[in-house]
C-alpha cells in the first residue's frame, strides 16, 4: 500500500529573507553554482513525486523564472498578502484541490538535505501512518530554529518557534529543520484552523502539528542522520557555512571518484562540473559552471575555470578563463586570461600575459608572452612572437585577423584587422601587418633606422636628458681628441 501512496512536494519560496539584508531575493542566493532553491527543488525531484509546487511571492518572477529553470513540470503557486508558512503551504494546497496523498513540505532555504535524507522521512512517515512526520536534529546552537516540544512520553507535541519560545522551551536542542511530511486531507483541515496570534503576527505551519495532536492525530518526527545538513540560512554567516559544506561533500566526492585536490579549503567546485580520474587540482581553485577537465589534466594553482573545457593532461596554470576550450596536451599560464570563444588546440600554448578572446588556436600553436589575441583564427604549428598584438577592433567594428599554418611572427608586431596571413609566412620585428601577406612571404613593414644626432639638446633644451647627452657628447668629443693626438 505504502508504495501506491501518492507525493506532491511543495517548496517554499516565497519570503524577501529580511536577514540577508540583500537586493536578490534569499532562495536565489548562489551556492555550488546554483540558487538555494534550485538545491531544494533537486533534491524533491530526486524523490519523482506526481507534482513539485513552488511558492513564490517576494521577486516572483525572477524566482518563478529560476523554478522554471529546474525543470519544465514544476507548478508555481503565488502566495498572497498573508504572510507566514502556514499560508504559504495552504494557497500550494489550494492549487492540487483533488490531492490526497501525502504532501512533503521543503523549506527553499534549507539546500544541504540529500535525497536519501528526505526518503527516509517519507518512508517513516509512512511506516507509521502518521499524519504529520516533522524532520528535526539535535543542534549545539539553535538560534533562530522553532524547537520541537516533546510530552513526558517523548512524543511530539507541537513545536514552538524561537520568538514565541519560554526561556525553558527555548533551552531545547532539538530543532525543525523545516521539513515535514504530512497527509493532505488533515494538513488542508488544520490549516485553516492556523491563526496569526504569535510574535511576528505570521500564519506558522508549525502550528499544524500542536493543531493535529490536539485532534487525537499522530505525530511524529524522525531525525536527520547529519544535523549539519538541516542547516537553514537565513544570514550571510549562514550562506557561506552552507557553501562550505557543499563544497566539502563536492571535493570529497571527486576526490573518492580519483581527482587529486591537494587542498579542500582552497578549492571551490560548482556541483554541474565534471573532473575526470587523475586529474590534479593544485590550491586556490575555482572550477565553476560546467566545467569538465579530463583525464590527467593539471588545474591551478589559483585558478577560474567558468564553463570551461580541459583536454588531457593539458597544464592550466595561474589562468583566469570563461567558456574556453583547452585542448588535450595544451599548455596554459601562467597569468593568462581566456574570454569566452577561445579554442586552443591539441599540444597548444597560451603563455604569460596573454588574453584571448573569441580566437581559435591551432593545434600546436603558440602564443607564449604577452599578447592580445581577439577575433583570430590561427592555424596549426604557428608561433607569434612576445607581444604579437591584433587590432581587432577599429571603434567601429570588430574585425577578424586569419593567421594560416606554419607562421612565425617577430616580436611586437601589430596585426591590423582585417587581415590575412598565408601559410608559412613570416613577419619581422616590430612589424605593424596592415596589408596581407602572401603565404610564404616575409613582411616587413619597419623602416630602416636612422639616428638624428644632437636631436634632444635642439629639442628639449633645460631638460636633464639633454644636460647628460650634452655631458656625454663633449666626454666623447674630448676621447676622439685625445685618441687623434695619439
Ligand atoms: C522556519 C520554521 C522554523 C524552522 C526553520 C528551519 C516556521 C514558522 N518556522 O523558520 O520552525 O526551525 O524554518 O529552517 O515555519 N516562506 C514562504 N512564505 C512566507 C514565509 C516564508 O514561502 O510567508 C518561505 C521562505 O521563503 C523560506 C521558508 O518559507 O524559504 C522558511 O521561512 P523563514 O522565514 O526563513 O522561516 P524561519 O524563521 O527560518
Ligand atoms: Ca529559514
Amino acid at each position: 500500500m505504502t508504495e501506491t501512496t501518492r507525493l506532491a512536494v511543495v517548496v517554499l519560496a516565497a519570503g524577501q529573507g529580511t536577514r540577508m539584508k540583500s537586493r536578490l531575493p534569499k532562495v536565489l542566493h548562489p551556492i555550488g553554482g546554483r540558487p538555494l532553491v534550485g538545491h531544494v527543488i533537486d533534491h524533491a525531484r530526486s524523490l519523482a513525486p506526481e507534482r513539485v509546487l513552488v511558492v513564490v511571492r517576494h521577486e516572483r518572477d525572477l524566482v518563478a523564472q529560476a523554478a522554471a529553470a529546474t525543470s519544465a513540470d514544476i507548478l508555481v503557486v503565488d502566495q498572497d498578502d498573508i504572510p507566514g508558512t502556514g499560508r504559504a503551504v495552504q494557497i500550494a494546497l489550494e492549487a492540487i484541490p483533488g490531492f490526497t496523498g501525502d504532501v512533503l513540505v521543503l523549506s527553499g532555504d534549507v539546500p544541504l538535505l540529500e535525497a536519501s535524507t528526505l526518503e527516509g522521512l517519507v518512508s517513516a512517515h509512512r511506516a507509521r501512518g502518521a499524519a504529520a512526520t516533522v524532520l528535526s536534529a539535535i543542534v549545539d546552537d539553535a538560534t533562530g530554529y522553532g524547537r520541537v516540544i516533546r510530552d513526558e512520553f517523548g512524543g511530539v507535541q507541537r513545536i514552538v518557534e524561537q520568538k514565541d519560545a519560554t526561556p525553558e522551551e527555548a533551552s531545547v536542542t532539538e530543532i525543525n529543520a523545516g521539513v515535514y511530511v504530512f497527509q493532505a486531507d488533515p494538513l488542508r483541515v488544520h490549516l485553516d484552523l492556523v491563526d496569526s496570534a504569535n510574535a511576528q503576527g505570521e500564519r506558522y505551519l508549525t502550528d499544524v502539528i500542536g493543531l493535529l495532536r490536539a485532534s487525537q492525530l499522530a505525530v511524529a518526527a524522525a531525525s536527520a542522520p547529519d544535523a549539519s545538513d538541516a542547516l537553514g540560512v537565513n544570514d550571510r554567516v549562514q550562506l557561506s557555512e552552507a557553501a562550505r559544506t557543499l563544497n566539502a561533500r563536492t571535493v570529497r566526492r571527486w576526490q573518492l571518484a580519483g581527482a587529486s585536490i591537494l587542498d579542500p579549503h582552497t578549492t571551490w567546485i560548482d556541483v554541474d562540473a565534471k573532473l575526470a580520474a587523475d586529474v590534479t587540482v593544485l590550491p586556490n581553485t575555482y572550477i565553476l559552471g560546467t566545467t569538465v577537465i579530463a583525464e590527467g589534466a593539471v588545474v591551478g594553482p589559483d585558478t577560474t575555470l567558468q564553463d570551461c573545457e580541459v583536454g588531457r593532461d593539458a597544464v592550466v596554470r595561474r589562468t583566469d578563463a570563461t567558456l574556453a576550450v583547452i585542448g588535450a596536451g595544451a599548455t596554459v599560464g601562467p597569468f593568462s586570461y581566456l574570454r569566452p570563444g577561445t579554442v586552443l588546440g591539441e599540444n597548444g600554448k597560451i603563455g604569460t600575459f596573454v588574453e584571448t578572446k573569441n580566437s581559435t588556436i591551432g593545434e600546436g600553436s603558440k602564443v607564449p608572452h604577452l599578447s592580445y589575441i581577439g577575433d583570430t583564427t590561427i592555424g596549426r604549428h604557428v608561433n607569434l612572437g612576445a607581444g604579437a598584438i591584433t587590432a581587432n577592433y577599429d571603434d567601429l567594428a570588430k574585425h577578424r585577423t586569419e593567421i594560416g599554418d606554419e607562421v612565425h611572427s617577430g616580436s611586437h608586431n601589430v596585426f591590423v584587422a582585417p587581415v590575412r596571413i598565408g601559410d608559412g609566412a613570416k613577419t619581422g620585428a616590430g612589424a605593424v601587418i596592415r596589408k596581407d601577406v602572401p603565404a610564404g612571404a616575409l613582411a616587413l613593414s619597419v623602416a630602416p633606422q636612422r639616428n638624428v644626432e644632437g636631436w634632444v639638446e635642439i629639442n628639449r633644451p633645460g631638460t636633464g636628458a639633454a644636460d647628460v647627452a650634452a655631458k656625454a657628447r663633449s666626454a666623447q668629443k674630448a676621447d676622439d681628441g685625445t685618441q687623434e693626438e695619439d
